[in-house]
């Protein structure tokens, strides 16, 4: 087994939920090691090369469509045993769960997330990452896997604020963007060159219809 890079006591944590209280969002430029980075950024081509990613689609159950007028991000999600590096991520965002838990006493149960590959001129647009048959997406998380990237490459993540106010995030690798699902409106800009990150979604237990 790989040492784990995270420790529950990571003061990261601690600015991450001080800051989800406070305003909603939370911006962390180096959340991970960087070799870890490296290794998910790997992962994610290695996915693409093989044909694995995938149109996204927008909507959910029957409504599901691609509309690559909306968003054209391409997509895989993750799940456990698949690659360590993905193993490892999975465990520190366990970790960001319960610190979460504990500070802000969301009830998170369970953490979901894909690989998002946009290709060059791809974007997402405006939108909030909740759907109206499912509330359970709480908090979103967007982990940058992109070297060297420089503001004229575009693909900045604009999150819509409070009392109008926007804020842009660099898709830097090892940033970590994360923001209340159904609170933050926000959009991806086109980039110029490919642009890769790991999206992902804290929940907490759905409602039983019965
Ligand atoms: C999403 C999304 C933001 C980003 O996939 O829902 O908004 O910066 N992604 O990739
Ligand atoms: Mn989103």
């Amino acid at each position: 087994m790989r040492a784990m890079h995270i420790s529950p006591e990571n003061p990261m944590f601690a600015a991450v939920v001080d800051d989800l209280a406070t305003h909603g969002w939370s911006q962390q430029a180096l959340f991970l090691p960087a070799d870890l980075v490296r290794a998910l950024a790997a992962e994610c081509r290695r996915r693409d090369a093989e044909g694995q990613l995938n149109p996204a689609a927008v909507g959910r159950g029957d409504a599901q469509e691609v509309r690559e007028s909306i968003r054209g991000d391409q997509i895989q999600w993750i799940d456990p045993g698949q690659a360590p590096a993905c193993d490892d991520y999975l465990a520190a965002m366990d970790q960001l769960r319960q610190a979460m838990n504990q500070g802000l006493f969301l009830g998170l149960e369970d953490f979901e997330c894909h690989f998002a590959l946009y290709p060059p001129g791809a974007f997402y647009r405006r939108h909030l990452d909740r759907f109206r048959d499912d509330d359970r997406r709480m908090v979103s998380a967007v982990l940058y896997l992109n070297e060297d990237w420089q503001p004229e490459n575009g693909g900045q993540l604009r999150m819509f604020l409070a009392g109008g106010v926007e804020h842009d995030v660099q898709p830097l690798a090892g940033c970590l963007a994360i923001f209340l699902s159904g609170v933050v409106p926000h959009e991806v800009l086109p980039a110029t060159r490919e642009r890769l990150s790991l999206t992902g979604w804290f929940r907490r237990r759905g409602n039983d219809p019965f």
